[in-house]
This record gives structure tokens, C-alpha cells and sequence, in this order.
């Protein structure tokens, strides 16, 4: 294979700086902490944005940090501040991300954003015309660049383009309300191979094709112009190895170099038998259910009295996008349930929720992992979800519980998860409960059988299935271009 270049908004490592002195930090977000795992297999460049507004900064630290990330084989696209107010925070957060999680009452619909969006995407084209040699691969991920395959194929036709979407793809009667909805879906066309995690979301986009432009789809090809568009479904794996082999290391750590995590998490288990911790891990985002989780927790303790101080919620959220409005918002909504909950249900010995506003380092996020009994998933719309499938690959012993929305992707690998509609808060309460209350055979049963399949099907194979497809979408058109 020719080179694959990598395109996404947000590289595998963001910037931080201490005293002018810039350095990398993982990423948060399930793009990044997949890709992160294969990117090295490819010989070719990741581009993206390294999540800094460029001018403010001097010269001298955009220098440093481009270099920091040539180590790594990362390009950075630079985005001033305007910029990312306008096409980040803007028309990606606020028009794009909640128009496809069916937030539409979210929506912005300002045309200055929608031009913001126009000149960010060519940005991202203009870098990867200036990277791709004849003929190289490129992958270019997710909402915020889907004008950027048309961009780049209208130029340079023997770039062979894919393009992976990590979020939902809503159903035709949501996508139809943007007014750029023929603009988006004719950058889209201009990838030789369009993936998606599930096939309801390959589903809806066919759709909108077909009733916006009335192309021809045979199967999963669109045909247009002499051209032949691939469209298929790719749930993304994990990297299955990384989160077992780490949850096994911690159980052969001596006690004493444990993190703090673990020892404290490990005292709590200790002060008495009959102990539960609750596990949520999120981005703090209005699409991941957070305030109807915390209200159907706080049910949970209501109509259970006996449980009250053996039922803890550890509730990790990792600050997000907190320049947008609702996501403000919901950061004072949370803290209020938050407060209000451990008010009513705490006492001197006991908080009813552990609430961090932080990102974790990896170690400490697989501790938790492999320390909690249960994991609660409730996302309102979630494209996927790799922390479902981060909590299973954790679970040595094969014992723990998944509570799942069927609103999130990943349901539909993982039919052993208690599965909940996330908006009954009645019917989440109680699935708390018989999760905690599942014998342990009937956890092992259920656990073994979805380790297996995330083992099977992780990121690596994930990634190679999509990169066959690019190669097989290229002799595609080359074979339908010689008839
Ligand atoms: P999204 O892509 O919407 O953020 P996912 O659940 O698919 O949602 O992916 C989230 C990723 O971010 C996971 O790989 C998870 O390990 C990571 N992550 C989530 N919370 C934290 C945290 N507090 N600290 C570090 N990493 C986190
Ligand atoms: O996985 C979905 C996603 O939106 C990615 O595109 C994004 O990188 C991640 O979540 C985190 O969001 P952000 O890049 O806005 O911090």
C-alpha cells in the first residue's frame, strides 16, 4: 500500500504550556484514544488541530510545538482564536454535534459559522494537498471535516480518500433541517469509502442521499458522475490487550507501589462487607445522559433505604468544549444533582457520589475500571461508546455488570449489558439494583461473552478491515473507469 495519512480536527495529543514551555498530553475522546493505538502502523502523517488558538502564542512557541508533534508524526493545522470560536465551538459543537444527536432545539443556524466551517475544511484540504504524494491514501475522520473529501478529490482525483464518521448519523427527517444539508453531503461523496459504527447510521445516510439528490444506490455503492462511492458499517474496537494486560499488572503490583486510586478505592472495599461502587466516566456532554444517570441514582437510594451507605457513584467527567453555552449549563446542572443527592443521602461516613471534573491518567482510569462493580452507561444518543467496551476488556476475573443505553452504538455488541431506554429513569433505577444483585455466575456468563467479542474484533482489526475496504473501494473505481 502508498502512504495513509490520518486527517482529524483533533490530533492523539493536545498541547499544554507551563512557563512558554509547550508539552503533549493524551487526548480525551474516542477518536483519539483509538486511532492513537494504530496511527504508528501507517507510513504517513496524522493532521490536525493541536487544540491551541495560534495567536496567542509567539512565533518561537507555535515553533516549539511543531516540532514536538514532528516527533510523533503529527502536522498541525493551525486555528487562530476566531476560528475556533466559529468552526469549533461553533458550527461543530453548536450546529453540527447537536443536529446529529438529535438535540435540534440546540441548534445555531448562523451562516457566519457556516462560513467559518467552509474555510476551516479547506484549511485541512490544503495541508493534505500539500502532504499526499501521487496516489497516497487518505483517512480523514469525523463531523468537523465532511467537506474536506470533496475538497480534496476535486483537485487530486488519484488520492484515494476514506472517510469515518465516530458520531450518529441521524435519520433523514433530522438531517433535512440544516440549511447546508446538500453542501455537507456533497463533501461527503467526495470520499471513495464512507464508514460508520452501525449500519442504522449507514442506513440513514443512504437515505438522505437518495431523497436529497436521488443518486443511484445499488446495495451499499452510490453511483454518480462516473464515480463509485463504497458505504459500510465499522464498529470500532478497542485496544482489547492495553486494558487487559494493564488490569492484570495492577493485581501484581506490590501493594505499596499502588497508585492512590487503588489504595483508597481498596479501603473503601475494606471497611465492611456488601460495599458497591457505581462507575461513569464521561466527557462532561449533554448527548451522555449525565443529569437523568445522577436523578436515577438518587431514585435508586430513595425506594432503597438498606443501600444507602453501601452504594457509591464514582462520577468521572472530563471537562469538554466548556466555552459552549449548554455545556456550561449542564456543568451547573450536574453539580447541583450532584450536591443535592450527597445532601440528602450523605452522612459523615458516607457520599453517595464521588464527582471528579477531571481527566485521569490511564493507569488510574483502568483502576477504576477493574475496581467497580458496575458500569452505568446512559447516553441520550452516543455514536458508539468505548468506555462500555473499556470497562469489559478491564475485568480480569470476568465479574462486573454493564448498564447500557440502547440509545448508544455499542448495544448492539454488547446483548449481555443490562440494556435501558435512558430517558426512564424508573426503569434505570431498578436495573441498578439487579445489577448489583447479579450472582456472579450470571456476571462471568455474561462478561466472557462480550470479552470475547471485543477481543476478537479491537481497533487493530477495525482499522485494517476499513483500510481494505479504501484499497478494495480503489480497484473498484479503477476497474469501473477502464469499461
Ligand atoms: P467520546 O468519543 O464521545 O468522548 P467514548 O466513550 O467513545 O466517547 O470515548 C471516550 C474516551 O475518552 C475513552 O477512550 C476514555 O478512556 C477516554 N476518557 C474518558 N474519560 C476520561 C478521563 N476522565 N480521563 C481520561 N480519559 C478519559
Ligand atoms: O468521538 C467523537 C468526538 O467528537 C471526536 O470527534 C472528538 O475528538 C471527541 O469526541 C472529543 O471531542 P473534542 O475533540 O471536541 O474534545
Amino acid at each position: 500500500m502508498k502512504r495513509l495519512h490520518i486527517v482529524s480536527n483533533r490530533l492523539p495529543f493536545s498541547i499544554s504550556f507551563e512557563n512558554d514551555n509547550p508539552s503533549l498530553e493524551p487526548s480525551v475522546g474516542g477518536l483519539a484514544t483509538g486511532m492513537n493505538s494504530v496511527y504508528k502502523d501507517f507510513e504517513g502523517k496524522w493532521i490536525g488541530w493541536p487544540g491551541i488558538a495560534s495567536d496567542t502564542k509567539s512565533r518561537k512557541e507555535l515553533q516549539a510545538v511543531d516540532r514536538l508533534l514532528k516527533e510523533e508524526g503529527c502536522k498541525p493545522v493551525h486555528l487562530c482564536e476566531q476560528e475556533v470560536e466559529d468552526f469549533y465551538e461553533g458550527f461543530c459543537n453548536n450546529t453540527i454535534w447537536p443536529l446529529f444527536h438529535y438535540f435540534a432545539q440546540y441548534v445555531d443556524f448562523h451562516a457566519s459559522l457556516w462560513d467559518a466551517y467552509i474555510n476551516v475544511n479547506r484549511k485541512f484540504a490544503d495541508t493534505i494537498l500539500e502532504t499526499a504524494g501521487q496516489g497516497d491514501f487518505v483517512w480523514v475522520h469525523d463531523y468537523q471535516l465532511m467537506l474536506v473529501p470533496q475538497m480534496v478529490k476535486s483537485q487530486r482525483p488519484d488520492i484515494t480518500i476514506g472517510f469515518f464518521l465516530h458520531i450518529p448519523f441521524p435519520s433523514y427527517e433530522v438531517f433535512r433541517i440544516l440549511p447546508w444539508r446538500d453542501e455537507l453531503l456533497r463533501g461527503l461523496l467526495g470520499a471513495d469509502l464512507i464508514g460508520f459504527h452501525t449500519y442504522d447510521y449507514q442506513r440513514h445516510f443512504l437515505s438522505s442521499v437518495r431523497r436529497i439528490f436521488g443518486y443511484e444506490i445499488v446495495l451499499n455503492e452510490v453511483h454518480i458522475d462516473g464515480r463509485i462511492i463504497l458505504v459500510d458499517s465499522f464498529p470500532m474496537g478497542i485496544d482489547y490487550d492495553k486494558f487487559y494486560k494493564a488490569a492484570l499488572n495492577i493485581f501484581h503490583t506490590p501493594v505499596k507501589e499502588r497508585s492512590e486510586v487503588h489504595n483508597e478505592l481498596e479501603k473503601y472495599f475494606l471497611m465492611s462487607d456488601g460495599k458497591h461502587l457505581i462507575l461513569s466516566i464521561d466527557r462532561l456532554d449533554y448527548s451522555k445522559g449525565i443529569p437523568n444517570r445522577l436523578r436515577a441514582f438518587e431514585k435508586f437510594l430513595e425506594r432503597n433505604p438498606d443501600y444507602r451507605g453501601n452504594v457509591t457513584l464514582v462520577m468521572l467527567a472530563v471537562p469538554s468544549r466548556d466555552n459552549v453555552d449548554h455545556y456550561k449549563k449542564l456543568k451547573s446542572e450536574v453539580e447541583e444533582l450532584v450536591g443535592r443527592i450527597n445532601g440528602l443521602y450523605g452522612s459523615i461516613n458516607y457520599t453517595p457520589v464521588l464527582y471528579f471534573y477531571r481527566s485521569m491518567p490511564f493507569q488510574n482510569l483502568v483502576e477504576l475500571y477493574s475496581m467497580c462493580d458496575v458500569a452505568l452507561i446512559t447516553p441520550v444518543r452516543d455514536g458508539m461508546n468505548l468506555v462500555a467496551k473499556e470497562y469489559v476488556a478491564s475485568r480480569i476475573n470476568q465479574t462486573g455488570v454493564v448498564v447500557v443505553s440502547e440509545m448508544a452504538g455499542v448495544v448492539k455488541e454488547m446483548g449481555e449489558a443490562i440494556i435501558i431506554n435512558p430517558n426512564d429513569e424508573d426503569q434505570v433505577a431498578e436495573a441498578i439494583q439487579q445489577a448489583i444483585e447479579m450472582p456472579h455466575s450470571e456476571q462471568v456468563r455474561r462478561i466472557s461473552a462480550m470479552q470475547e467479542r471485543l477481543r476478537r474484533y479491537d481497533v487493530f482489526k477495525w482499522a485494517k478491515d476499513f483500510v481494505n475496504a479504501l484499497q478494495k473501494a480503489r480497484k473498484v473505481q479503477t476497474e469501473f473507469l477502464a469499461k
